[in-house]
């Protein structure tokens, strides 16, 4: 007898209601000023489109954080417990997760992301790779609530690891596009996740830093134009969604850094005045107005260390690059 090929577990939980996302853009472009979640920017082309950011010279988070993995992650390891269930938030395509597999040694892993379908692939081919890992493919939508489903803690008590501690894994400095009151709730959600495993676990996170506006700006408005055009397909993404008729060249890509909010901010100006159609509703913009799509905030370690302990966390650590851009920190429960 054949033992089947091992496979991951996925539990979709997360189901898109339409009516309610018609209604959140509404509100968003009626709202004085008008803005848009940034979690819009990411349909199929928004996400390659990021993906191209992230190999662009002016944004420096992602190679930085790869480098703090590749150069700190055995020291990191040290933190984190043996026999750890490594649980990804954001996982996408899992590369971040796997290439720290070899010093974490995660015992199980799992990987959380809107929807499964993102995951399929990539956890496939990591399941052939790590054969003895059982993994679990999680589709929900964690930035309104973080929590392990019954789901998931039976598929743990399944494998008999309802008592292992875990880590959960979230890098690429996603916690910035929270504003600091969501990004408070959410580390504490994540505290409630690791205090449910067994003793040693916590939280592993990758934070950009304040820095120097002539570091910071470039990174969000790179002379190839990619972040542009990642900011303009909100646009379209906003007229297949509301059936809106947003014409993307009338609409000017804006990104600066606002220091006293500590923020990268990215915007939409309208390109003259011009009147935005959907089904059962329309917004003029007068010329110059802009559309508020994204925030994202830089943190000085100190006062990210302040928001971990506030969240519950103990103390915790933080790995650094040489020139101050980028800290990785971990968090004990
Ligand atoms: C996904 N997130 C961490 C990115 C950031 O840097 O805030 C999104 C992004 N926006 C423009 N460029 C990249």
């Amino acid at each position: 007898m054949h033992k089947p090929p091992p496979a991951p577990h996925f539990v979709q939980l997360h189901q898109t209601d339409h009516a309610a996302v018609r209604a959140e853009l509404a509100a968003g472009l009626l709202a004085h000023p008008p803005h848009a979640s940034p979690k819009f920017f990411y349909d199929a082309l928004g996400s390659r489109l990021f993906d191209a950011i992230t190999e662009l010279a002016e944004y420096y988070p992602t190679r930085t954080e790869a480098a703090l993995f590749a150069q700190h992650g055995a020291d990191m390891a040290q933190r984190v417990p043996a026999g750890v269930v490594l649980i990804d938030l954001g996982a996408g395509n899992c590369a971040k997760a796997a290439s720290l597999f070899a010093v974490l040694r995660p015992t199980a892993y799992v990987a959380v992301d809107i929807s499964v379908d993102y995951l399929r692939g990539a956890m496939g081919q990591l399941q052939q790779r790590h054969p003895e890992r059982p993994m679990l493919g999680l589709g929900m939508d964690f930035s309104s609530e973080l929590a392990l489903p019954p789901a998931a803690t039976e598929w743990l008590a399944r494998h008999e690891l309802g008592g292992a501690p875990r880590c959960v894994f979230y890098p690429g400095s996603s916690i910035g596009n929270f504003n600091p009151i969501d990004a408070l709730a959410l580390l504490r959600q994540a505290r409630a996740v690791c205090a449910e495993g067994g003793p040693g676990g916590g939280l592993l996170i990758g934070v950009d830093r304040v820095k120097d506006k002539a570091v910071l700006e470039p990174a969000y408005d790179d002379p190839l134009g990619v972040t542009a055009a990642f900011n303009r397909n909100l646009l379209l993404h906003t007229n297949a969604l509301l059936g809106a008729d947003f014409a993307p060249a009338r609409w000017q890509h804006v990104a600066f850094f606002n220091e006293t909010e500590s923020r990268i901010e990215m915007h939409l100006q309208a390109n003259g005045a011009q009147t935005v159609r959907w089904p059962g509703g329309e917004r003029a913009f007068v010329d110059g107005e802009r559309l508020h799509t994204e925030n994202s905030y830089k943190w000085a370690p100190a006062d990210f260390d302040g928001l971990l302990r506030e969240a519950g966390f103990g103390p915790a650590q933080h790995w650094t690059d040489p020139q101050g851009w980028f800290s990785v920190f971990w968090a004990p429960v």
